[in-house]
């Protein structure tokens, strides 16, 4: 995750670019840059490390433009050193990118078969060659981006300034967020509203697909099919990070439309893309070694470990012991001295699963922690901690956690089968190109929330709802199931679908809805087996499923449609229909969708 600046101003740029860039330091703090177009030419500066290393080489080489571009870099391809910080350019045009270009090794072994020289190991300097060839066969520039974007996969936002124009600034995004704002003859645009802060309060959010051309007294958004669209402008509340929700209604929402990005990020930092590897951080434990894993976690962050015995055991066939933390702590499990004990958690802080970790010190475990507040107790206690990198999450319903620890897990499975060599590198590039797809097929999910919209109104009327699920993809069920009862107060029963019929095939009737998870995976049939079993009894299915509504073999209440994944990554994908299922829900029923009655976000009493 890296952070984007913009400035089409009235004096010169560089100071305030910075200034901007300052309030992103969260993004990314590895390298820095600026660009600037003065009289007609583009130019840069650029440092490796923090931003006051830029600003230093800034007051000894000024740049005085009064249009320009910034950025501060988390490195994702390519090492964080000076030459692969942004912007980059070429002599026609400078661009800056937050994100990963997914097709990036067919780019760049199209460019170089057509002679492009390319000067760093970055996914982002192929996007001003793309752009460039495009302005060298006559295209202006909002036309030499548009070809560009079509060219691109993945989830980005990225923003362009061009040699000759002294008044054009164009940007655009695809599942990274990317804020407008608007000042008195200055035109400004930023990854959030924050960094806008201090120059303006009125800001637009471009959405998913929107490219957005800029002029000092103007803009104009087009969408994905190049229509003209209009995004409404909003006075920001930006003025402190927890606040501030953005283009939505609840930090829920907000959460859930952040995950392309944030999974990205988490992602970034286990995966050298590049190699099509996974990288993990240093670690005082020799993955190699471990011939058992115990897992303990509380409520979602339970599923995330819930999916992961999955992974492991199939990938790396490590056996994995997994419970809530409330019983571990108390079940007096016999451990292996020297064995690997596992704890999720959102905030570090849970009082159970702190105590979990405490009772397997004291059995000699080595200790890993996947947690998302850096500063935790559960982190600082850890031997290895691999954090999650979600950014705050606010709603207490946890939803962009989760997807982050499912991230995480995969990362650690794939490099704990491959230290184990029960997978070759053939096998971890399959899974880690399956990964790196997430973000995208995520941003896609969340394009069009109108079937949940809808659907919300039946599930209001329901006094129960099951979810189903196999394999992966049972611990998704309880989750949704989970994510339901925790905002919209229904009860909710997540079930192994095989298990239906001890038990919950009893409740179904044409009063129930039941929302089955069903990726067109190996256990798709014995799925559709027991959706069949539901729909003769009279039970209204939901079924979610990247095949077709007839391979359901039966009448649906609702289908949602999903797109193709690999199977390793079901879960990830098949989480976000879980949440957009209860936030819609909710929000129909008029609850208090962050602060549900009764819950905390982080419970550190027992
Ligand atoms: C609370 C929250 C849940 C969360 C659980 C575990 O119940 O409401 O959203 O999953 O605690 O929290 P942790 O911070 O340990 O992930």
């Amino acid at each position: 995750m890296c952070g984007i600046v913009g400035i089409l101003g009235t004096e010169p740029v560089a100071g305030r670019l910075v200034e901007a860039l300052k309030r992103l330091e969260y993004r990314g703090y590895d390298s820095a840059g600026v660009a600037t177009v003065e009289n007609g030419s583009l130019d840069r500066r650029r440092a490796e490390g923090k931003l006051h290393n830029l600003e230093e080489r800034l007051a000894s080489e000024p740049l005085t433009g009064r249009l320009g571009i910034g950025h501060t870099r988390w490195a994702t391809h390519g090492a964080p050193t000076e030459t692969n910080a942004h912007p980059h350019m070429t002599d026609r045009v400078s661009v800056v990118h937050n994100g990963i270009i997914e097709n990036f090794k067919e780019l760049r072994a199209e460019l170089l078969a057509q002679g492009v020289t390319l000067s760093t190991d970055t996914d982002t300097e192929l996007i001003v060659h793309l752009v460039t060839r495009e302005l060298e066969q006559g295209h202006d520039p909002a036309v030499a981006v548009q070809h560009t974007l079509r060219r691109l996969e993945g989830a980005f936002a990225v923003a362009f300034i061009f040699r000759n124009y002294d008044d054009l600034m164009i940007a655009a995004r695809e599942g990274s967020p990317l804020a407008i704002g608007f000042g008195d003859g200055e035109m400004y645009l930023g990854s959030d509203a924050i960094a806008l802060a201090p120059f303006t309060d009125t800001i637009c959010y471009l959405e998913d697909g929107d490219w957005a051309v800029l002029t000092r007294n103007g803009l104009a958004i087009r969408d994905r099919n190049g229509q003209p669209v209009e995004r409404p402008v909003q006075k920001s509340v930006a003025s402190a990070l927890l606040v501030d929700k953005g283009n939505h209604r609840h930090f829920m929402a907000k959460e859930i439309h952040e995950q392309p990005e944030v999974v990205a990020h988490t992602l970034a930092n286990y995966i050298d893309f590049a190699e099509s590897r996974v990288l993990l951080p240093d670690m005082p434990i020799d993955l190699a070694s471990v011939d058992r894993i115990s897992i303990s976690a509380c409520g979602t962050a339970y599923y995330a470990g819930l999916v992961a015995k999955y992974w492991f055991e199939r990938l790396a066939r490590v056996p994995v012991e997994i419970d809530v933390a409330s019983e571990f702590r108390y079940r007096e499990i016999p451990l292996q001295p020297g064995s690997l004990a596992l704890f999720i958690s959102q905030s570090g802080e849970t009082a159970d699963t702190l105590a979990a970790m405490r009772y397997c010190q004291s059995q000699d475990q080595r200790i890993a922690s996947i947690v998302n507040v850096r500063e935790s107790s559960i982190a600082r206690e850890s031997d290895a901690v691999l954090p999650t990198l979600a950014g705050p999450e606010i709603g207490v319903a946890s939803t962009k956690a989760f997807t982050c620890q499912l991230a995480v897990l995969a990362c650690l499975a794939v490099a704990m089968a491959r230290a184990r060599g029960k997978i070759d590198g053939q096998k971890e590039a399959e899974l880690v190109s399956a990964l790196t797809e997430v973000p995208r097929h995520m941003s896609a999910i969340l394009r069009d929330e109108a079937i949940y919209d809808s659907l919300s109104h039946t599930l209001s009327k329901a006094k129960d709802v099951l979810y189903l699920g196999r394999g992966i993809n049972y611990p998704v069920a309880l989750e949704g199931a989970l994510k339901l009862k925790e905002i919209s107060y229904i009860h909710a029963e997540g079930y192994a679908a095989g298990e239906l019929k001890h038990g919950p095939i009893a409740l179904i009737d044409e009063t129930v809805p039941v929302v089955v998870v069903a990726p067109q995976d190996e256990m798709f049939e014995k799925v559709v087996s027991n959706v069949q079993e539901v729909a003769a009894r009279g039970g209204q299915v939901v079924f979610i499923s990247d095949g077709s509504q007839s391979a359901a073999g039966c009448d649906v209440m609702t289908a949602i449609q999903l797109p193709q994944t690999h199977p390793f990554t079901t879960p990830l994908i098949y989480a976000l229909p879980m949440q957009l299922i209860a936030y819609h829900t909710a929000v129909f029923m008029g609850t208090d969708v962050d602060q549900p009655r009764n819950l905390a976000k982080s419970v550190t009493v027992e």
